[in-house]
């Protein structure tokens, strides 16, 4: 029996890959343009849209086989399984559009330096080449597609291959443009996909559809601004209600226009209109039905399977995120560029996050939070940061129905108790630092003892000591001098009452509370360098998200106070020894943790000191996404993250099992994130100052909200943080340290000061992209 393999979910497209070497494929009513998936849905498009790629795949049969085998019903096809070419193969038969702004600002020089075609001088915009061109892009998941030249093409595909494709290509182009001609039209330019099936190249995706390619009429051939017949006039549509692209701010998808119903029905029933004109105008008068049905053939799968396939890759069209910070941010902006995605509520408190799918949800409890999560129909709830979780949030859904994706109370005692956590670790036979439990009233008395005496018996330097209830980051002290045992002794007699508070507002179990008086662990001190390592578990499963790394120190060169985090970057590469080590305390946890019949299900963190025999030292657990390591991570990953993440939510077991300690699938970019802070960060609490951008310079980063105010201020020590996305950390690197130059804060008496930023962010790994490595060689 045939079955499936692989969920893929698109901008446009779903589609399932079968163990036989075929794929479903749905189109869907979603729509795509500027590159940007936009949040409403367009009524007929996807049967319109499948029509018109099967009228061409037939008509052009003649020249190169394609990948259609047949079509299901009007929204379903079953197509060849190709290894497509990474390379998209742009042919252009007239100056406009992209290539018209490279003319027009870099003359022929420009065009010759970007594609390597020699154009003649002198042309006008929209003027007819001698002879159609080629120009390659590369193909990129996320991120834009690149220009190459031909010649680069002919090197990543291969001479053989690169010719043939050429040469079709250029037929294509030729049969498209004559058969535009018998409709008064014109084929200006077009985008083909190849790929290998059997040891054939062959033609995938669609080929001259106005989905991809540019149309004129015939007759406007001469002017100007010609009506553009193609998915241009998705553009036109939005532009009413948008103003022109250059002057649109940020993702033009998540306009709060969006939010307004009649706009939005406004908008999807013109464009609905102006594809339903322009289907007749290229196929004729023939419904789209009439178009699938001479091809129809029969399912290889029962519809009914698919489309439960389908649906559990697919979000819920509502999901709530619990969190305020840079990290819930992420998690929020995530889930709002998912295409079905319709709203994000966000149990936020009040923050600047403006985009067209952002829903307030009020915090208050975890109770309520159900309560409204039921009310609203939401379909996933997942919290950010540790304090619902250890309120019990797992269980609050869990009476309603609600799928979420946070562990369970008894589990949540890994983050909330460093003490029952380190018992579960040793348990597990895990490699860990020694600890050794205390009481508060005895640590006190030996630290006094240690400062009077300069030595107790108990007690050597350097050590660390750990509170073992949530302490929002401060429990934590690493001593190795007399001063940062005065120190820590101090911090923890100021700050105490408001852990214990924290404490008896969680229902986490700790063993301070079992013994009822505060307790510590005094820890053996490890030397190497952290890594930040995070599993999304489902019981027994686990997939790795890459791995990342925290900068926790205030200044460069890990000097400075401990904060919550003054950058991070990923994905850190490790040897396979390291990954073996850290694949293997997961395990064991999941294992010990099932043992004990509280399975885990949710984000794991698990922070690692590597020494220098590259060996991997447990520090410590956390029960969720890591801050600010999520804001390197969220951004890469691909759509098997959303599918396991929705299988776990749910409690079912991972859609593909057999993947389970692997890591996620990528984009391969790497990323650096860097938090701006109030310059009085971590010592003192801030005033109220208004954040100023002026994009004087490139800014080619995300701005990532942590602590702004609806009314654009700060008052939060980590006031926001910038996200650089590059091939390689170098890039990532300069493109931060330029675009955080545009940020200022500005002071009440109006002055303005720069936020603080570490300089070093990212540093070890930018020499990793000159060629070395050296967490490898140096671990
Ligand atoms: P934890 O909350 O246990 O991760 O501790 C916070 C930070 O303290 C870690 O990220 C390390 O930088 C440091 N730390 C914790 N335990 C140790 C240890 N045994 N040796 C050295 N540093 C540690
Ligand atoms: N980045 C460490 C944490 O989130 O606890």
């Amino acid at each position: 029996m045939t079955s499936i393999q692989n969920i893929y979910i698109g901008k446009v497209r779903n589609s399932a890959v079968l163990d036989n070497n075929t794929r479903i494929v749905q189109t869907s009513n979603r729509i795509s343009a500027f590159d940007f998936i936009f949040p409403f849905e367009i009524e007929k498009k996807a049967e319109i849209l499948q029509a018109l790629s099967v009228f061409y795949f037939q008509k052009t049969e003649h020249i190169i086989e394609n990948n259609l085998i047949g079509c299901l019903n009007e929204t379903h096809t079953l197509v060849k399984e190709t290894k497509v070419f990474p390379i998209e193969i742009i042919v252009r038969g007239y100056l406009t559009g992209s290539i018209w702004r490279l003319y027009e600002s870099k003359g022929v020089e420009g065009v010759f330096a970007e594609y390597a075609v020699t154009l003649p001088q002198g042309m006008k915009q929209n003027a007819k080449f001698p002879k159609p061109i080629i120009t390659p892009t590369t193909k990129a998941d996320g991120g834009h597609d690149l220009p190459i030249s031909c010649a680069r093409a002919s090197e990543i595909i291969g001479k053989d291959n690169w010719d043939y494709v050429e040469k079709k290509a250029l037929e294509l182009f030729e049969f498209g443009s004559l058969e535009a001609q018998k409709r008064n039209l014109v084929l200006v330019d077009t985008k083909y996909e190849m790929g290998i099936f059997e040891n054939k190249i062959i033609l995938v995706d669609e080929v001259h559809t106005p989905d991809s390619s540019r149309y004129w009429l015939l007759n406007e051939t001469n002017c100007m601004n010609p009506k553009q017949l193609s998915k241009e006039f998705l553009r036109e549509e939005l532009i009413k209600f948008l103003g022109k692209p250059e002057e649109i701010k940020g993702n033009p998808a998540n306009h709060l226009i969006f939010q307004d119903k009649k706009v939005v029905e406004e908008i999807s029933k013109s464009i609905s209109d102006r594809y339903q004109e322009l289907f007749k105008l290229f196929v004729g008068d023939i419904s789209p039905y009439e178009i699938s049905k001479p091809n129809l053939i029969p399912w290889p799968i029962s519809p009914d399977a698919f489309a439960k396939s389908i649906s559990l890759s697919l979000m819920p069209e509502n999901i709530l995120i619990i969190g305020n910070g840079g990290r819930d941010y992420s998690l929020f902006s995530a889930f709002a560029k998912l295409p079905e995605v319709k709203n994000v509520f966000c149990a936020s408190g009040k923050r600047k996050w403006e985009h067209a799918k952002y829903r307030l949800c009020p915090y208050t409890n975890v109770d309520e939070i159900a309560q409204f999560a039921s009310d609203n129909h939401i379909g996933l709830v997942v919290a950010g940061p540790e304090l619902p979780i250890a309120q019990g949030i797992q269980a609050a859904c869990e009476k309603h129905n609600i799928p979420v994706l946070a562990p369970s109370l008894a589990c949540a005692s890994l983050e909330s108790s460093k003490i029952i956590c380190k018992e579960i670790i040793q348990a597990a036979g895990i490699k860990t630092a020694t600890a050794q439990i205390i009481a508060w009233n005895d640590l006190k008395k030996l630290l006094h003892e240690y400062l009077e005496l300069n030595y107790t018996a108990q007690f050597t330097l350097p050590c660390v000591l750990k509170y073992d209830g949530l302490a929002a980051g401060k429990g934590v002290f690493v001593l190795f001098t007399k001063e940062d045992v005065y120190n820590a002794l101090v911090s923890i007699e100021i700050n105490l009452p408001e852990w214990e508070k924290l404490s008896a507002q969680v229902n986490t179990d700790t063993y301070s509370k079992q013994m009822k008086t505060p307790c510590f662990l005094i820890e053996e001190t490890l030397n190497g360098e952290e890594i930040s390592a995070i599993a999304l578990c489902n019981g027994n499963e686990f997939r790795l998200l890459p791995m990342a790394r925290d900068y926790k120190r205030r200044n460069d060169g890990q000097t400075g106070p401990n904060t919550g985090g003054m950058g991070s970057v990923s994905p850190v590469c490790l040897s396979e020894k390291i990954l073996g080590q850290i694949r293997t305390t997961f395990e064991k946890t999941l294992k010990e943790l099932s043992k004990r019949n509280t399975p885990y299900r949710g984000f794991l963190f698990a922070g690692f000191m590597v020494d220098e025999n590259q060996e991997a030292w447990l520090l410590e657990y956390n029960c969720r996404l890591g801050d600010p390591e999520t804001q390197v991570l969220l951004p890469g990953l691909q759509r098997d993250f959303y599918t396991e993440l929705l299988n776990t939510a749910k409690g079912y077991s991972f859609f593909n099992p057999n993947k389970s300690g692997h890591e996620f699938n990528h984009d391969g970019l790497k990323r650096i994130f860097l938090v701006a802070a109030s310059p009085e960060y971590p010592e003192k609490s801030a005033p109220r100052r208004e954040l100023s951008i002026n994009n004087f310079l490139q800014n080619s980063c995300e701005f990532i909200p942590t602590a702004i105010e609806p009314d654009c201020t700060t008052t939060g020590g980590r006031a926001f943080g910038l996200l650089a996305s590059s091939k390689t950390f170098s890039q990532a690197q300069k493109n931060i340290y330029c675009s955080i130059e545009n940020y200022y804060l500005k002071n009440s008496d109006g002055s303005f000061c720069k936020p603080h930023f570490r300089l070093d962010i990212g540093k070890e790994f930018c020499e990793i992209s000159q060629g070395q490595t050296p967490l490898k060689e140096s671990l």
